[in-house]
């Protein structure tokens, strides 16, 4: 783990709320983690987990959106200002062989990209509420990308699980909102296709020693940052 600080290359608006922000600077990270994020010195306190976008030899890129103070600070960067980073953190994606199926919802796409891109041969499902973005970089690094949007604004209307069967797969990688992965876990289980779950939570330190990130398992509580963020799913208690 670095604590490194790193000058922004861009921060594009993608969509309504939505930012990618580049970095300059060399970077391990392994697809599916994250980085503590901070782009201000006092306010907010807490500095904010972005997962791994994608990383090159150039950089490494975070997809978010805007949700309160410090995601708003981020939208304010501009090229050459200054962010702090303190990563790689958690456990990213197993490293399976076989066919992969990665699905996403809403900003859970954000940890999906660079795994497609590693993985060179995955079926990409990507969920939006409303007008789907970033589709044409998924389908640049995946074997196929079916879209969902809520609205009927892009691909089929409805959402990701509509869209999804885990039949044929050797293990689903997921992320979105817990009543999404919940439902997914139902599928596979039936499927019984391993499914590999990102999960969020709150986070103050975001190296396993304030315990704020705890969420139950099957094993007892766990850490999202440090004993994840993926977890399989079938550890995961989703009422919990
Ligand atoms: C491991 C991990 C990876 C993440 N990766 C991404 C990513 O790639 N892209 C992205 O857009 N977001 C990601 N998030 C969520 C992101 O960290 C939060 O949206 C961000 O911290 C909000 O900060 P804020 O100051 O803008 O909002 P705040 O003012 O802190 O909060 C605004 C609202 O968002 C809610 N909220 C804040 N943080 C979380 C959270 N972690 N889980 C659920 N609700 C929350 C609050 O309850 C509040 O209602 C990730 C979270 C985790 C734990
Ligand atoms: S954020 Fe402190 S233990 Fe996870």
């Amino acid at each position: 783990m670095d604590v490194v600080e790193a000058r922004v290359a861009s921060n594009v608006r993608v969509a309504a709320g939505v930012f990618l922000l580049k970095l300059e600077g060399k970077y391990s990270a392994a697809p599916g983690q994250f980085y503590m994020v901070r782009a201000w010195a006092r306010d907010p306190l807490l500095s904010r987990p972005l997962s791994v976008f994608d990383r090159d030899e150039n950089g490494i890129s975070f997809l978010y959106g805007v949700r309160g103070r410090g995601t708003e600070l981020l939208s304010r960067l501009s090229p050459g200002d200054a962010v702090g980073l303190t990563g790689p953190l958690g456990n990213g994606w197993p490293q399976r062989a076989g066919r992969i199926a990665l699905v996403g919802g809403g900003l859970g796409i954000a940890p999906l990209y660079y795994a497609a891109k590693i993985l060179r041969n995955a079926d990409v499902y990507l969920g939006f509420a409303d007008a789907p973005y970033l589709v044409d970089e998924f389908a640049r690094v995946a074997a196929r990308v079916l879209v969902s949007s809520e609205t009927g604004a892009g691909g089929t209307e409805g959402v990701v699980t509509d869209i999804f069967r885990p039949d044929g797969y050797d293990a689903c990688y997921a992320c979105g909102p817990l009543p999404m992965l919940a439902a997914l876990d139902r599928v596979c289980r039936r499927a019984e296709v391993p499914l590999h779950v990102s999960l969020e939570a709150r986070m103050a330190c975001g190296v396993g020693a304030c315990l704020g990130c705890a969420v139950r398992t099957v094993h007892g509580y766990a850490r999202v940052c440090r004993d994840g963020p993926v977890f399989p799913a079938s550890e995961v208690i989703w009422d919990g």
